[in-house]
């Protein structure tokens, strides 16, 4: 359902040499994108699961240690999980290649292990999504193993097969198949490692010429999706509340790609709808003007202008983006209007549909921890916290654990992945209280750092990050102008300049965030044309804003910020 919102009686107009210099202001209506209730206001952890605590000593994370960790992700304040995929599997993608969708992985635990996690976390009052990985399968799963006999069977064509192993595919297929793999007489379409064979959602625009390309309604093409269908409901049906959707964007081939893969998602939307009404979806497309058609949110990473946010240089190459320097860097040689033209441009087409979501890390990327303080990591979360939309925090770095280097390189991390995915760090203790096995033994190896960050001394540490976090998180939950879906008006983001400044608002409320990394003091002017007494502080440090007319102009010292409420 579509609510509107009257703003009444209030008007902000920005000073807006900033995003792509057009007038913007929050009078009027706001739209609230139809998603459950529960989602307005929610902060998600993402949980890697192989990392986060090993409840039976083997060295590897499981869902019972998830299971004893619920109050510590309870007392973050925290809405809801993501898990990193449980399923069992080969693990040459770290379990992104899924062998058997409707088993837990034995080294996790069980199904029964699965369901108790689901009812443990509703007691508490948090809910668990799951990643709903169905862009391809592992190379050993059973229907692969079908798919490649030589006679045809009801697998044949689930995969995306060419009809001759000599055949070299070329134009946008160049590159993506396999040959000389399995016994019938083609090569395989792979979607991410070669040994992820992907499922076959058919063609866009089938080529004539090559009759292998299935039109996206040929019977065994649906018969696929039915199966899919079928995953999706035994999961929801065991208690999940919703999925990540990996690589969404890449299901259907070829020309009109995102049409058909709409398609695909709006259906499981409809079984959302008339099944689970209280379920979420949010995909990895990094795309939302295509996501947003069907999710209730997309990741909104994959982008140069995110890795220009927290990323240090030697990341984003890695990644294969763009090069530059991250805002939230101290050296103050960021370009937060460069994000911003990224992101405005999406933000403003999608923002009464679904929401975007900028990942405080993930499992993918480098952690936000690379030779950054304490101070200059809470701005990031400042940010993550204040931004439209709904945040994720990746495990560990409520508590600001460091990106390791020289780890090695298992399951598909290859760097920066696999310094990013260490085990989460409980205590001083032994492997940090994440295992009783011995070192040689951890999936990855724990941060041996002397001064390693732990839970438990953040816990007891009234201005760590852990407590800084919380109190943010806090906000989020509570205040009603950070509702994921209120109005968002940068005020101040010019090019290569410090600070970084916006209103958030619904309704009468009011807010103003001020954010300064670079270890520089800088100042800001601007238009804000509102009638409000004293800004009241809620959280950071008191800034004296001047007011003359309806332009305000502040300095802000080097790292640091502030939020007010301005009603
Ligand atoms: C995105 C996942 O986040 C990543 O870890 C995985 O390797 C690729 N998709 C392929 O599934």
């Amino acid at each position: 359902m579509r609510t509107k919102q009257i703003l009444a009686g209030m008007f902000l107009a920005a000073g807006l040499s900033v995003v792509h210099g057009q007038q913007l202001d929050i009078t009027g209506t706001c739209d609230v994108p139809d998603s459950p209730e529960w989602v307005h206001h929610a902060v998600f952890y993402q949980i890697y699961p192989q990392t986060y605590y090993d409840s039976n000593g083997d060295g590897i994370g499981d869902l019972n240690g998830i299971i004893q960790k619920l109050d510590y992700i309870k007392s973050l304040g925290v809405t809801a999980i993501w898990l990193n995929p449980f399923f069992d599997s080969p693990f040459n993608d770290a379990g992104y290649d899924i062998r058997d969708y409707y088993k837990v992985a034995p080294r996790y635990g069980t199904n029964e292990d699965a369901k108790r996690l689901f009812q443990e976390a509703h007691k508490r009052g948090l809910k668990v999504i799951f990643d709903y990985v169905i862009s391809y399968t592992a190379i050993d799963n059973p229907w692969f193993v079908e798919s490649c006999k030589q006679s045809p069977d009801k697998y044949s064509n689930w995969y995306v097969w060419n009809d001759n192993v000599w055949k070299t595919e070329g134009g946008e297929f160049a590159g993506r198949f396999i040959h000389g793999y399995g016994r019938r007489n083609g090569n395989f379409m792979f979607n991410f490692f070669w040994s992820e064979p992907a499922l076959n959602f058919g063609f866009g625009k089938p080529d004539p010429a090559k009759p292998w390309q299935l039109p996206v309604n040929h019977p065994d093409v649906l018969a696929l999706r039915e199966e899919l269908k079928k995953i999706f409901c035994f999961w929801m049906d065991m208690g999940a509340d919703g999925i990540r959707a990996d690589m969404a964007g890449a299901l259907v081939k070829g020309t009109d790609v995102s049409g058909g893969t709409k398609d695909f998602w709006k259906e499981i939307r409809q079984i959302v709808k008339e099944k689970y009404p209280q379920a979420f979806m949010v995909s990895e497309w990094s795309y939302p003007k295509d996501a947003l058609d069907a999710f209730h949110a997309d990741f909104f990473h994959w982008f140069d202008g995110y890795n220009d946010l927290m990323q240090k240089e030697s990341w984003r190459i890695l990644n294969g983006v763009s090069e530059g320097h991250s805002f939230f860097d101290k050296e103050g040689k960021g370009n937060i209007a460069y994000f911003l033209s990224k992101y405005m441009e999406q933000y403003n087409e999608t923002k009464s549909k679904g929401y975007i979501v900028l990942p405080l890390g993930n499992h993918d990327n480098a952690r936000m921890n690379v030779n950054r303080s304490t101070d200059e990591l809470e701005l990031i979360m400042v940010f993550g916290m204040t931004m439209p939309g709904v945040p994720f925090l990746y495990y560990g770095n409520e508590i600001g654990m460091r990106q390791l280097y020289n780890m090695p390189q298992i399951e598909g991390a290859y760097q920066p992945r696999a310094g990013a995915r260490t085990p989460m760090q409980w205590t001083s203790g032994k492997n940090c209280g994440f295992s009783t096995a011995d070192f040689s033994r951890l999936y990855l190896p724990v941060d041996t750092a002397s001064d390693a960050p732990n839970v438990e001394a953040e816990q007891n540490d009234p201005s760590s990050l852990l407590n800084r976090v919380k109190k943010l998180i806090a906000l989020k939950n509570t205040e009603p102008a950070l509702a994921a879906y209120a109005k968002f008006v940068p005020l101040y983001a010019k090019e290569n300049t410090y600070p970084f400044v916006y209103a958030r608002a619904s309704g009468k409320d009011i807010l103003l965030v001020i954010i300064n990394p670079s270890e520089k003091a800088a100042s800001a002017e601007f238009q804000m044309n509102l009638q409000y007494t004293k800004p009241t502080l809620l959280a950071g440090k008191e800034i004296k804003i001047n007011k003359k007319g309806t332009t305000l102009s502040f300095n802000v010292p080097g790292i640091s910020f502030a939020i007010y409420r301005m009603n």
